[in-house]
This record gives structure tokens, sequence and C-alpha cells, in this order.
């Protein structure tokens, strides 16, 4: 029998390695500076400009106009019309003549109706090119920056992240992972992030309905603010469990279908904010809880079907207190 390549976590490492070594963070665009002085006029002003405004349509693969503004070179080099910056002269450049034509003008930049640049983005780029379109060119060593630029470049400052910024971010990321996968080994849920390396995560408990109950959800209350989806359908919960979600302050989705909820302090939930959806389907849930259910106003959506609740006299109750919650399933 021959070796097939693995299908173990050896394997994945290398997998991930082998994909890592492709996304190395690429040399262009802006990178971090203390100060005004220190910003590169091009890489970290002009070209971030273009790659906002101009690069979906001006990159080496879709080159509009044969201008490719994804690169220096390629700024350089220009397009159909020939040279597209004529360094030192920005009357004489097609890049800035285009820029700064009237915005209904057929031959205007950013083509298509897209937004225009704004006045200092034109005055900046203008003031490159006059002082030479440098590829190196700093704030601080060219003489005579305009007074109105300072706003722009400090906020360019202010959105840059230090790299000792980047690596806490990224060790309280390592921090949250790992302590995550411990909650997910001890209460066998499944806890994934919404995103690729997102902080916030949803968590299922599909394959421990049987056994998942209050206790286990306290594992979770350390990670409360982190949970943003949470499925407990056919768990042990019971209504204890809901003095315990009331601090999953990020919590959108919730499912306690078929769970032992009874309702009796359901409206502590009323403090999760951002709580669009809930699922009570085939609860417990009493006729006697429905005040409580009147106060999460903040609801989009809530399924009763299957509760003592789907009566044509309580789901009347609800929406008329509830008007901009879609009662699903009834
Ligand atoms: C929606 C697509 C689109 C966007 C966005 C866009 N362009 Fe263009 N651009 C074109 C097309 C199409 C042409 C070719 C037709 C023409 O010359 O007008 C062109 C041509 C040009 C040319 C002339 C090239 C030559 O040598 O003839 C310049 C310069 C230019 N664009 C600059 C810009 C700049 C700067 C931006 C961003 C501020 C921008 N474009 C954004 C579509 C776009």
């Amino acid at each position: 029998m021959s070796h097939s390549f693995p299908k173990t976590l050896g394997g994945l490492l290398l997998i991930y390695l082998l994909a890592s070594c492709v996304t190395q963070p690429s040399v262009r665009g802006a990178s971090y500076k203390q100060s005004v002085e220190d910003l590169v006029v091009y890489s970290d002003v002009v070209d971030t400009i273009f790659e906002q405004n101009c690069i979906t349509c001006h990159n080496a693969d879709e080159r509009e106009g044969e201008l490719n503004l994804e690169t220096y070179e390629g700024l350089l080099k220009g397009g159909d019309s020939g040279y597209s910056i004529a360094t030192g002269d920005k009357e004489d450049s097609e890049l800035f003549l285009r820029i700064t034509l009237p915005h209904d003008d057929a031959d205007f930049m950013p083509a298509e109706d897209k937004p225009p640049l704004s006045e200092i983005e034109v005055a900046i780029i203008g003031w490159w090119i006059e002082s030479g379109a440098d590829l190196d060119l700093t704030v601080g060593a060219t003489p005579g920056v305009p007074s109105e630029f300072s706003d722009y470049f400090q906020e360019i400052v202010d959105s840059m992240i230090s790299p000792k910024e980047l690596d806490r971010r990224e060790k309280a990321r390592h921090e949250l992972y790992a302590n995550i996968a411990g909650v997910q080994e001890r209460t066998g849920a499944l806890i994934i992030p919404l995103e690729p390396n997102a902080s916030e995560f949803s968590v299922e408990t599909f394959s421990v309905q049987k056994t998942f109950n209050d206790d286990s959800l306290s594992l979770l209350k350390p990670y409360a603010a982190n949970i943003a989806e949470a499925n407990f359908c056919n768990t042990q919960l019971t209504d204890q469990a809901l003095e315990v979600l009331a601090s999953f302050e990020n919590l959108q989705v919730l499912n306690l279908s078929n769970t032992h909820i009874e309702g009796k302090n359901l409206g502590s939930l009323a403090e999760l904010k951002h709580l669009k959806s809930l699922n009570l389907y085939g609860t417990p849930i009493s006729s006697d809880s429905i005040q409580e259910l009147l106060e999460l106003t903040q609801l989009k959506s809530l399924y009763l079907f299957q509760t003592e609740l789907y009566s044509e006299d309580a789901l009347s109750q609800i929406r008329e207190a509830l008007p901009n919650c879609n009662l699903g399933g009834g």
C-alpha cells in the first residue's frame, strides 16, 4: 500500500506554513511612522490615495488606458498618452490634469462617477509632483510644506499602528485563542471565530446536547464579551442560565430551543443591547413569563412555536409591545 500524504496535524501545519509563506506582508503601501515629518510622501500618502480611489481600474491586470497605478514604476511609465506625471511640473502631468478637470468631463478621473478626490488630496498630489515626485521624499525633507496639509498628514500618522501595539494585539489574540481552546475542550462545545482571527466567536453545542448544562455555560463566562452567537438547542440549560447569559454583552443570536427554560427571569436579557434573535421553540416557557418577554424590545426576531406563548392572545400582545420584531413561525 502506498503512503498518501498524512492527513495529520503535521500535514495541516505544513500546509499552513506554506500558505503563510505566500501571504508575506507586501512591501507596498504605508508603514508605521512616528511623526508627520517621517511620512514618505509617495508610499504613505499618494500611493494610499491611488489605492483607495484608482487601482480598481488601474492595476497590473486591469490597466485601463494602459496605466498601472499599483507601483511607482507603473506610475512613472504612464499609459496610452505617454507619461502620466512630468516630474516638477504638475500642469504638464496627464494624471494631474485628469483629477482637476470639471467633474462632469468625460476624461475626469476617477471615472464612472466614482467619488472625486478631495481638494486637499488633489493639492497634495500636485505639490508632490512639483517637488520632484521622488520615491523617497519625506515630508520633513521637503521645504515649504503647505500648512493646510498638516491635519491630513496628522490623521495618517494617527491611524498607523506601532509595531509594539501590533505585537501586543497579536499576543492578546494568541492568549484568547489558547484560552478558548481550553474552554472548548472542557465543555465539548465548538467555539469558532466568526471570521479568521476575529475576537468574536460562535458557540455550537450539537455534539454535547445531553451533557451541556448551566455549569458548562459558566465556564464560558470569562469570555462572555467575545461570544456573538450561541446555539444551545436541545441542551440541559435552565432558567439559571439566563443570569449568566445576561453578561454576554455582545450576543446577537441566541438559540435556546428545546431547553428547560421556563423564563421566570427572561427580562434579564433586556440588558443585551445587541441581541437580535432569540429562539425559544419547544421550551417549557410559561405564559406567566410574557411580561418578562415584553421587556426584550431590542429583538428583531423571536421564535415561540411549540410553547405556551404561541397563542393568539399572547402573540397579539407581543406584536403590540415589540412592533419591530418578526415572530418567526408565528
Ligand atoms: C472606474 C474605473 C476607473 C477609475 C476608478 C479610475 N480610472 Fe483612470 N481611467 C479609466 C479608463 C477607462 C481610462 C481610459 C480612458 C481614458 O483615457 O479616459 C482611464 C485613464 C486614465 C488616465 C490616462 C492614461 C493615459 O495615459 O491615457 C489617467 C492618468 C488616469 N486614468 C488616472 C486615474 C486616477 C489618478 C484615478 C484615481 C484618482 C483613476 N484614474 C481612477 C478608468 C478609471
